[in-house]
């Protein structure tokens, strides 16, 4: 018998909800194609994501897709009413480490909802059992990498385009620590009935 005993991988895992302080996240379906086509095609917001075709349908058709994909967990953000304000993503995930992206969240929200956003992935992550979060963000998207370094991302390398980041075990569960006065109760996770729970 081998005394190897390793850690379970983690995985990715898409719940129904999670309810934050101020905001809810929600797996996303076909029914928000429409609203993450026009977070996507607007012309501020997309200046540096990677280009998405203004075409409902292929949105529709990727959204379908998505939902067979367990290799990716796509949320709505939306606020305690049920209004949804934007978009979060987790996929890629390498051994510990997961990326996230394809974050976005609309105009005249109160500004604490980008660091709630991120905290609640954070959590997640770390229950799910990630270690660490590895990303890419545009060289000239300077608002959003400097909220990274924040955060405690590093940068591991570049392309052309992009920095790409690595934010460690540590400096997550610092940052976790640091703006609990964002997420005081952390986080609830609900799973579809039937999904077992993440504990
Ligand atoms: C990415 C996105 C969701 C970030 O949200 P945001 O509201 O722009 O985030 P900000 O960096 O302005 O941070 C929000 C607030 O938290 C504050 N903040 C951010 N990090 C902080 C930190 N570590 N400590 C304290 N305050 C912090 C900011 O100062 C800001 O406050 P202010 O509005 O009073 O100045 C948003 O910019 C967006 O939708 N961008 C378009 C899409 C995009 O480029 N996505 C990224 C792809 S990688």
């Amino acid at each position: 018998m081998s005394n190897d005993i390793r850690p379970l991988a983690p995985r990715l895992r898409k719940p129904a909800r999670i309810t934050g302080r101020q905001l809810v996240f929600h797996d996303a379906g076909p029914q928000d194609a429409a609203f993450i086509l026009g977070l996507r095609t607007d012309p501020k917001k997309s200046r540096c994501l990677s280009v998405t075709a203004n075409d409902l349908s292929r949105q529709i058709a990727w959204m379908e897709r998505y939902e067979a994909d367990s290799s990716q967990v796509y949320f709505i953000i939306a606020d305690v009413d049920g209004r949804r304000v934007g978009t979060v993503r987790m996929y890629d995930q390498q051994g510990t480490s997961f990326c996230w992206g394809s974050w976005i969240i609309t105009d005249e929200v109160p500004s604490s909802y980008a660091i709630e956003s991120a905290l609640i992935i954070y959590h997640y992550a770390l229950l799910l059992g990630f270690q660490s979060a590895h990303f890419d963000v545009r060289k000239d998207n300077v608002s959003v990498w400097t909220f990274h370094e924040r955060f405690g991302a590093v940068r591991a390398g570049e392309t052309d385009l992009d920095f790409l980041f690595t934010i460690s075990h540590d400096a997550i569960q610092r940052s976790l620590r640091r703006y609990a006065k964002y997420l005081p109760d952390g986080i609830k996770v609900e799973f579809p009935p039937g999904a077992a729970d993440a504990s």
